[in-house]
């Protein structure tokens, strides 16, 4: 049974501060790395104020900043990993264990591993010790830098330029400290009554490996007139590859994962009427299928 979702996030206290071999230091402060704590932040950042949110990866070496230029298409939780769809590019991130499709496939140590184990939101200072960039870090089982995500800068205005050293534009900050408030100090409660990255959805694959036709388009209105008639809240959409690969056309239900073959706009219908609805599975079309003694 998941427990409730609760709006106030109890705060952790750690504050770990590591020199910068070029002089100043890096001052992370954690927070949980709880699903219902990172789906309300991360679905914030991409979905509500991704104009002013920039992905990174930073490693000594190495560099990448990524930009929205419009709203992340999708931004769902699927099998553990988070995955954010620009028109460009996407990203996953894994903040639930990964379980490997609806075989289970992936060994348990891989699965702690990709999990997401600590999250901080974070602070370069200079040799001054003034703040000088704002961001959240996120590392993995083996306590390696996964993404970070750019926070707004007060110190750089459009196109990367670098303001006067006495102009800050310091009302850039709010989303830091709006984010500080709720997740590192508790104070400010998640601006959410439930966690909006575990709203359900069903999912029809698109690729055609499953389904060679690639005719998923009476599936897809099937679903979303049954949803409709039926006045519920689920998110109907195509995905790419559901880990089944055959049998198509294949649907994946979010909300207790389940995956479901050979889908016809009738058996589409019969899924959410009897299932999404009521709880009940279509036995003959689920994936793996249910070995019944004889
Ligand atoms: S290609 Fe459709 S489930 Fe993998």
């Amino acid at each position: 049974m998941m427990g409730e979702f609760s709006r106030q996030v109890t705060p952790l206290n750690r504050t770990i501060t590591e020199p910068l071999t070029t002089g100043g230091q890096i001052e992370y402060e954690d927070f949980p790395c709880t699903i219902d704590v990172t789906g309300p932040l991360l679905y914030t950042l991409f979905q509500e104020r991704w104009q002013e949110t920039q992905i990174g990866h930073v490693v000594e070496g190495s560099v990448l900043e990524l930009e929205f230029t419009q709203p992340p298409k999708i931004c769902i939780l699927y099998d553990g990993y988070l995955t954010v769809v620009t028109e460009a590019w996407h990203l996953h991130l894994c903040l639930e264990e990964h379980l490997g499709g609806p075989l289970a496939k992936t060994p348990p140590e891989l699965r702690q591993q990709r999990l997401i184990h600590r999250a901080s939101l974070y602070r370069r200072l200079n040799e001054r010790g003034e703040a000088r960039s704002w961001g959240i870090q996120f590392w993995n089982g083996s306590g390696e830098k996964m993404m970070n995500l750019f926070l707004p800068n007060p110190f750089v205005g459009e196109d990367e330029d670098l303001l006067p050293e006495g102009k800050p534009q310091l009302e850039k900050l709010s989303l830091y400290q709006e984010l500080r408030e709720t997740y590192i100090l508790g104070t400010r409660p998640i601006p959410f009554d439930q966690n909006p990255l575990k709203r359900p959805y069903l999912a029809v694959c698109r690729s055609s490996r499953c389904y060679p036709s690639r005719n998923w388009q009476p599936i897809i209105e099937a679903l979303q007139e049954a949803i409709k008639q039926a006045e519920l809240d689920v998110y109907v959409m195509t995905s790419g590859c559901l880990e089944v690969c055959k049998l198509g056309p294949v649907v994946f239900y979010s909300s207790d994962r389940t995956w479901y073959t050979r889908v016809t706009p009738d058996i589409a219908k019969q899924i959410v009427q009897d299932h999404v609805q009521q709880g009940h599975k279509i036995e003959s079309h689920l994936y793996p299928l249910i070995q019944h003694s004889p």
